[in-house]
Parts: C-alpha cells; structure tokens; sequence
C-alpha cells in the first residue's frame, strides 16, 4: 500500500511541479487562502484564484438540505473552473462523526465511544461510510481525524479524541484516515485532515491567551474566550513527552496515506504551533516525510502577533501551506503578497506550499470530477450507514457496574424512563451537530434511547413525571446527560452531576426495585455520590443519530463489549493527577 503510495506521489510531485511553474504570484497565493463560506462569493473563487472554501461548524445552506449543501458547494467550484488554469477548489468540512452539519446525515457516535469499541476496522467503514456521505454533497476534505490525545477529561474536546493512551489513538486515527480516503482519486476519495498537530490533548489548566487585538466577537460569535481554560493552551511537557504521547498517531496517519494535516491552536515550549518551524518544517515535514501540506486553524494566525504582516510572514516561512483565513481574505492576500514583494517570505516557499496543495488536489482527482449528482447522492443517511452507526453504538457502549439487573429480560413488567438524555437526538448528539456547538431537541433525524426501549419493552413503559409517576416498578433506567458543546465552551472544571440530576435519581431510586443510570456524555462524569443507588451504570457516551441501539444492549440483544478508554476518575482532584484514584480504570468494561 505505502509503495504504490509513492510511486504515484512522485508522478503527481512532477505535474504539481510543472503547475506551478505555469503560475502567476497571485495565483500562488490564492492557492494557499481558505475562505469561509458567507465571507465570499463564488464570484470572488475566479477574481481571486481562490484555493479554497469552508464551512465551519453550522456552516450550512438555507434550507440545510443535501440539495442545498450540494448546489452551495458547487457553485464555488464551478468558479474555480474558470479561471486561466482552472485549479480545482477543494471544499472543506468538519464532518467529525459523520457529515454532522447535514440535516438527515448519518450521525455516528463521537470518537471517545469509538476508543471504547475498540475496533479498527469498524471505525474503517465508519470512515468510508462519511466519505460517500461528504462526497455526495460535493466535498472532498473531511477536517477529521482528531488524533489529540486527551490528557485532562475537563478539556471540552476530550470527546473528540478516541483515548487517552496514545497506542489506541495510534490504531484508530489510521484505521479512519484509510477508510475516510479509500481510493483518493475516486469519487467518493475524502480528504483526512489530521488534527491538531500537534500536543493539543496535552495543555495545562489556565494556560490560554488571550489577544486584546482580536475581535473575540468575530472569532466565534460566542463572545466567551476568556473562560477557556484548556482549549489552546501550552501543552506540558518536553520534547521527549511531545514525541512519546502526542506525535506517533501523525507518523501513524502519514504511513496510512494522509496528505493534509491541521496544525494547533495550542504552544509547545512556550511557542505556537503555528509559528513553530521546528514542528512544521523540521519534524514533519523533514523528519516524518510528510509530502502533502499543512493548513492552519479557524484564524489561528491572527493570534501569532498584533501585526498581521509579521503574524502571516511567521507562520508561512514556519511552514504553514495554506490559511483557513477565515473572513478577511483580502487582506491575507495583500499582505501576503506584499511579504513576498518585500523579500520577507522567500519565493520557493511560497512555491513548495503550492505544491503541496495541488499534490493533494491531483491525489483527489479534481480535475476529472463531474459537476453531476452522483449515483450515491441517496446514500446521505441511508439504512446501510445507520445500521453501522447502530453497530458503533452497540459496541461503544460500557458496563461500568451490573449488579444482574442487566441485560434487562423484554417481559420486564414495569419500566420507569426518567432524564431529558433519554429522548432527545440533540443531547445524543452532542456538539459539532448542525450547530457548531450541537444544540438540545430533535435538531435532525434519528431515534432516540427511549424509541428503543419502546420498541423492546413487552411490559409496561412509563415516562418519569413529578406529579403524577406512581410507585412499585421493576426497574427505572435515569438518563443523565451532559448540554451539548464544543472546543473550549466545554472547558469545565465542574464534571459532578448537578442537583436536579441527583434529585432525579433519587425520586426514581425510591419509585423502583432496581436502577439503572445512563450516562450520555462526552467524558466521564463524577458519580460516585449516586453510584451505590444504582444496580448498574452505563457509560453511552454520544452515540449520535440512531440512540434506540443503546436499548439493544439494555435488553441483551447485543451484547455490552465497550471498554474504557479514559479512566473514569472518582473525584474531580483525580483528574490529571498522577496520584488521583480511579473510579474504574482504562479497559474496564463489563460484559453481558
Ligand atoms: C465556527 C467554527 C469554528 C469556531 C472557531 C465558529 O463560529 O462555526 O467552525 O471552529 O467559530 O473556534
Ligand atoms: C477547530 C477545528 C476546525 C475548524 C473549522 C476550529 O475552531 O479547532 O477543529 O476544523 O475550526 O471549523
């Protein structure tokens, strides 16, 4: 596989080569700016030889159909089309488990659940099944895997990230990277985007900046960045604890095709990711032998320095081949070209970026795409990918404690269902679901636990209410959940359940002969207050679009096999403290 790899990658270098040869500085520059999709036109693609174009999080199409993604999405590239040498455009997002801003898209659980599965090859046809899905509304670059390798459970991307032990991350971040390319060039060959290079699991409590000349506003629209705490920080440790921890899951990702790789917001020895020619150039680009190129994050170069000029001339001569701008492309182009005018970033630097791109661009084929609906275009949410999405559920799912009321017998009598977790796909969901920041109710289709337990349950279900629940049932199932989040918004140092979770616990506890909590959450949360009232705790995670698999494990239709990939710490001191008890360990997980 590696072999043929790069025998075709030496054909490609040459024609990538003999292309930018053919092109203008303006050209080269275009190629190397990613714009955000409403902060430009398609008009603009062929003005300014734009390279490429994104959605971010909840970047989508009004109406949020696949038709709509499909025709926003080509209306850039067909501008692109028409420029002097007709460069395709590479589209991107971040379809992080599954196309996840695409209403009616198969939604498979977050990466935390699939560490828990364990299973390289399913996480290969997850991958394979989101390409098709990507594809079919005319993208080609997934801005996926996450190969972070979590350190700290109150990051808000611990989910994203498939372990805290980096052999695991090592396995499944090649195992997606191979499925979500396939045959690149073919039409449903996607793009990996490997993320965060590198060390952006690894940061400290209280070690993010922040910019008094950024717009926060503009940033992220939330206003909220001071209060991250985590997200973006400096990551501990040298260089040794770099290279053993946080850098094998990229040489694995390179070994297993992949040509883009996104680099950190976070610092490394006090300096940025996204300066640092050390880790661009010499590691992964000399080191690793990464020969395709390296894009930055959502305005990461505005952060280097307060003067724009010196930020992008930084990051460029670091290393960095294309800027994911996002808004103010303009003047990134200016002031690009005026760095290169200025002598200030060397011509063949900018010409060895270009090549990268396109290397990556011929690899995908671009130039022979067709502008038609493909054939698979109905495979958007289609039953085959839900019912692997089922299987990820099925298998994700950790026992952490069964005192034999599991798997529950289907003529149980009597079922009390309690916890808003228990029917609603937006907390099943979780973030980086048609919103950047997911968002709770039925933000798009799929079942939910409680449908599950439904359709299993020969006896009597009842929905938990206050007023008017009744007592003496067999068996109550409490779905505790966390609100839905992303990147440094899920920043907490607060994992306990609240008060009116435990109190929900509690009301169902005295209303029930056994007990059943369901954790449905990015990152373990704290229970060892109520884990005594349970008979048997359930780790779900965000399972996605199709929640009524998590039944199929309730009832024994499949068996429990999830181990855990995290340790599940008993107190909130446990928490990246070397000393810190565990409540269960990594690789604890019950069966039946
Ligand atoms: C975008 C996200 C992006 C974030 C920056 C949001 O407005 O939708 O895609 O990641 O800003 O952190
Ligand atoms: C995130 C990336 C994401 C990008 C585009 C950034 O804020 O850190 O993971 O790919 O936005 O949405």
């Amino acid at each position: 596989m590696e072999a043929i790899l790069k025998t075709s990658i030496s054909t490609i270098t040459e024609k990538a080569i003999a292309l930018v040869q053919q092109m203008t500085l303006d050209e080269k520059i275009g190629q190397m700016t990613q714009v955000e999709k409403n902060s430009l036109t398609p008009e603009d693609v062929r003005t300014y030889f734009i390279g490429s174009v994104l959605s971010g999080g909840g970047g989508n199409p009004t109406p949020n159909t696949i038709n709509d993604w499909r025709e926003m999405v080509e209306a850039f590239k067909a501008s692109a089309r028409q420029t002097r040498l007709g460069i395709p455009l590479i589209y991107g997002v971040d379809a992080v488990h599954g196309h996840n801003n695409v209403y009616g898209a198969t939604i498979f659980p977050h990466n935390i659940g699939l560490g828990a599965a364990g299973d390289p090859e399913l996480v290969k046809q997850i991958g394979r099944a989101t390409a098709v899905e990507v594809a079919a509304t005319g993208v080609r670059w997934n801005f996926a895997p996450a190969v972070s390798v979590p350190q700290d459970i109150r990051w808000g991307r611990t989910y994203e990230g498939y372990s805290e032990q980096t052999d695991l991350v090592n396995l499944m971040g090649a195992a997606y990277v191979e499925g979500l390319q396939g045959d690149l060039s073919a039409p449903t060959g996607v793009l990996a985007s490997v993320k965060h290079y590198v060390g952006d699991g690894g940061t400290a409590w209280n070690s993010v900046s922040t910019y008094d000349w950024i717009s926060m506003d503009l940033w992220n629209n939330l206003g909220n960045f001071p209060k991250w705490t985590l997200d973006q920080g400096q990551t501990i440790g040298d260089d040794a604890i770099l290279r053993k921890r946080h850098l094998p899951p990229y040489r694995s990702a390179i070994e297993a095709g992949a040509l883009n790789i996104m680099a950190s917001y976070s610092s490394f020895e006090g300096e940025k990711c996204h300066a640092s020619r050390y880790l661009l150039s010499e590691v992964l680009k000399e080191e690793l032998q990464f020969e395709g190129f390296v894009v930055s994050d959502w305005m990461a170069l505005d952060q280097l320095d307060r003067d724009f000029a010196q930020a992008v001339a930084t990051s460029i001569n670091a290393g960095m081949d294309m800027i994911m701008v996002p808004f103010d492309f303009k003047r990134f182009i200016d002031t690009t070209r005026q760095l290169v005018a200025d002598g200030h970033i060397p011509i063949s630097r900018i010409d060895d970026a270009v090549k990268r791109i396109l290397i990556a661009k011929l690899a995908l084929d671009l130039w022979n795409e067709s502008a038609d609906k493909p054939a698979f275009f109905d495979e958007v949410g289609s039953n085959s990918h839900r019912q692997l999405a089922r299987e990820a559920v099925q298998k994700s799912q950790v026992l952490l404690k069964n005192n034999g009321v599991l798997p529950l017998s289907p003529g149980t009598s009597s079922i009390l269902c309690a916890g808003q977790g228990l029917d609603d796909i937006g907390y099943q969901c979780g973030g980086w679901t048609i919103e950047w920041q997911g968002k709770t109710g039925p933000i798009t289709l799929g079942t939910t636990i409680l449908d599950g337990i439904k359709n299993h349950a020969q006896g009597m279900v009842e929905r938990f209410d206050m007023d008017s629940s009744g007592s003496n049932f067999d068996v109550g199932l409490v779905a505790v959940a966390e609100i839905p989040y992303a990147e440094g918004e899920g920043d907490t140092d607060n994992l306990n359940l609240n008060e009116d979770q435990i109190k929900l616990i509690q009301e169902v506890r005295a209303r029930v002969d056994k007990l059943v909590l369901l954790i449905i959450s990015g990152r373990p949360l704290i229970i060892t207050e109520v884990i005594d009232d349970c008979d048997a705790v359930v780790a779900c995670w965000l399972p996605g679009s199709e929640g009524d698999a998590v039944a199929d494990n309730l009832f024994g239709v499949t068996p429990y096999s999830g181990k855990l990939s995290y340790t599940w710490p008993a107190a909130m001191t446990d928490i990246a403290n070397p000393q810190g008890a565990a409540l269960f360990p990594v690789g604890h997980g019950l069966s039946g």
